[in-house]
């Protein structure tokens, strides 16, 4: 049997990249091996970081363009919502000493609000200094798309129109941080999602197995 053991990951990547899918799949699969897991996703994961959720994403990707929050205010409400979640839920589930998966997390403000919105970073990070306190990732993986790929299952979504209210560069930029993010650094596992079999959830699992059982 597995020891218990508070291991947390996450799960980085564009839209369409299949983080979402995989999270479920890793959480499924760590289940059936009795791992106590915790599946949760940012923004949101608790009901008030879900309601600040609503309130970004509806500003995000549904307003016309001069109605729009301020890029601090919004980088803001995404670090009320992680506040939030980190201190509610991240915290005391890895306390208990349970798996935590969470499908984003701090380097999607990376990528998003720094590499793509020219938010400061010093800004985010003395707010993350208080907010995380030494909270880290045990593994980040990053999943790495075919941006045709991705804008195809973004396509298939109810939400449709999502992946159109931003230009394709800036996906690709956002794509491209998060691999600079993740270069030579021992937590981070860059991954290609890009094909549709199960090749990808079998290895992610394999990793995870290899590294909670030490
Ligand atoms: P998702 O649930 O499809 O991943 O959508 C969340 C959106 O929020 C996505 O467009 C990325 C964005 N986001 C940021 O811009 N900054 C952040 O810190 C986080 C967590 C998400």
């Amino acid at each position: 049997m597995f020891k218990k053991k508070a291991f947390f990951i996450v799960f980085e990547g564009i839209e369409g990249c299949g983080k979402s899918y995989q999270s479920k799949k890793l959480y499924h699969n760590l289940k059936k091996k009795k791992f106590k897991t915790v599946l949760t996703r940012e923004p949101g994961g608790t009901k008030n970081a879900e309601e600040i959720r609503k309130l970004i994403l509806s500003d995000y990707f549904g307003k016309k363009e001069k109605k729009k929050f301020d890029r601090y205010t919004d980088t803001l409400l995404y670090l009320a919502a992680r506040n939030e979640h980190v201190k509610n839920k991240i915290y005391p589930e890895l306390k208990k000493k349970k798996v935590v998966i969470c499908d984003r997390f701090t380097d999607s403000t990376m990528a998003y609000q720094v590499y793509g919105k020219k938010v400061k970073k010093n800004f985010i990070d003395s707010i993350h200094k208080i907010i995380l306190g030494n909270l880290k990732p045990d593994i980040v993986f990053i999943l790495k798309v075919n941006l045709k790929t991705s804008r195809k299952r973004v396509n298939k979504r109810k939400n449709k129109n999502r992946y159109d209210k931003f230009p394709k560069e800036f996906y690709k930029k956002a794509q491209n941080a998060f691999i600079n993010i993740a270069k030579n650094k021992k937590r981070y596992v860059v991954l290609d999602s890009s094909k549709e079999n199960d090749e990808l959830e079998k290895k992610i699992f394999q990793i995870i197995i290899k590294r909670v059982s030490k």
